[in-house]
């Protein structure tokens, strides 16, 4: 059963001030096939960034609504959900580090599982609910040797807490549409890159310490393997699946773009130094090969057929265009990266919410 576009008058997305959520904001806004509210329930943790929006938030004022909070605070979300009447349920908010979750998995439990449980319970007690769509990672699959790809019937196997803590709330989230018949859609994304990407992901900390002649992380041998995609193709695909995916469906996305890790830091390394012109030392040279991540998964690749061939999706990016993108949005951003470098974002917030965490 698909539900049409008219359903949706007033979306809740959720960590909308983040990576691919203020991608997916921006996408849908400049779409115009939407014509409802947004609703950005956003945290504002150190990855939300409320200057991704600042001009969309201006632009279209009418229909943009952000609120500072927590998805794990209950009568908050219940309140959003009255206020707004809320109908569909975008939900991006998460802790999404593996390397964070690593040394303080806490806020992981707290925010991606009970976080989600909250938010499938206010989603229940709404009258007029069309869709939760809620927005997965292909970690939770586990780690691939050689051969072989992720498809939507793999088993799960998740091997850190950030995966593991992915795992369950996509285990919730299907519970929900099971037993409650909560119209549910998830979708498992491979890694992302593009604008907006907080530098502590790869692509944003390799291409800034290139251009700022510091050292290259690679961790271990530097032949983990990942699947790449740039963000608007990711955000495209999750409005399809919004607007026509099954409900109690699974889709994976993926970008057919396996790379080891230090093939993407080569190709990035090349095209900063293409960039900036000729200097001395080639970026290349900054490379290091440092201890490798605990329990550190080796390789992911999605079959991405099924939104193929029931959706008609497929990434409009391959990674040479989409790479020089990204490039040039972080050399042409110069204010967003130093005010991200130096956390003054964060002032900003002071400034506007008080208190910080
Ligand atoms: P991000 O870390 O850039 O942004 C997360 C956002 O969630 C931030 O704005 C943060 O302030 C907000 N947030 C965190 N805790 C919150 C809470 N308790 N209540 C409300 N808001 C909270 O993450 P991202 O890379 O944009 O990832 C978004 C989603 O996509 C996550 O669910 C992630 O698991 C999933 N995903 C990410 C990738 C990727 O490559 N980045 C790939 C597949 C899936
Ligand atoms: O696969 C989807 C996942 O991709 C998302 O679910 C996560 O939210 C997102 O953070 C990302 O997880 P990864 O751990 O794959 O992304 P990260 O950018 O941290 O690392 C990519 C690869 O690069 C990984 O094999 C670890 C390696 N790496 C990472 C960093 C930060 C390095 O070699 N050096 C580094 O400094």
């Amino acid at each position: 059963m698909t539900h049409g576009l008219q359903h949706y008058h007033n979306v809740l997305i959720t960590g909308g001030c983040g990576f691919i959520g203020s991608n997916f904001i921006r996408y849908l806004f400049e779409q115009h096939d939407f014509s409802g509210k947004l609703i950005n329930l956003d945290l504002l943790t150190y990855a939300g960034n409320p200057e991704n929006l600042l001009d969309i938030q201006q632009k279209y004022a009418e229909r943009y609504i952000f609120q500072r909070g927590d998805i794990s605070d209950k009568s908050l979300v219940a309140q959003l959900f009255e206020k707004y009447d809320i109908d569909s349920v975008c939900h991006f908010a998460a802790e999404s580090h593996v390397d964070r979750s690593i040394k303080q998995p806490d806020s992981f439990i707290q925010t991606n599982i009970v976080g989600t449980f909250h938010l499938l319970e206010a989603s229940l007690r709404q009258k007029n609910f069309y869709r939760f769509h809620h927005i997965s990672t292909d970690e939770v699959f586990g780690s691939l040797g050689p051969e072989g790809v992720f498809t939507e019937e793999t088993p799960y196997r998740p091997r850190n807490p950030y995966s593991a803590s992915k795992a369950s709330s996509d285990h919730l989230v299907r519970a929900y549409g099971n037993t409650y018949q909560l119209p549910v859609t998830i979708s498992n994304c491979s890694n992302n890159y593009g604008p907006f990407q907080f530098p502590e992901k790869l692509i944003p900390l390799i291409i800034l310490n290139a251009l700022e002649k510091k050292p290259l992380p690679v961790y271990g041998d530097g032949k983990h393997v990942r699947d790449w995609l740039f963000v608007t193709d990711h955000c495209e695909a999750i409005w399809l699946i919004m607007k026509q995916g099954r409900i109690g469906e699974t889709y994976n996305i993926g970008g057919m773009t396996e790379r080891e890790n230090i093939d993407i830091v080569h190709t990035i390394c090349d095209l900063v130094d293409d960039r900036i012109g000729q200097h001395s030392t080639p970026s290349r040279k900054l490379i290091r090969f440092v201890q490798d991540r605990p329990g550190h998964d080796r390789r992911y690749a999605m079959d991405f057929r099924k939104i193929k061939n029931e959706l008609g999706w497929k990434p409009r990016e391959n990674l040479d265009t989409g790479l020089k993108k990204t490039v040039d949005w972080y050399l042409m951003n110069q204010k967003w990266v130093e005010q991200v470098r130096t956390g003054e974002y964060r002032k900003w917030i002071k400034d506007q919410y008080g208190e910080i965490s």
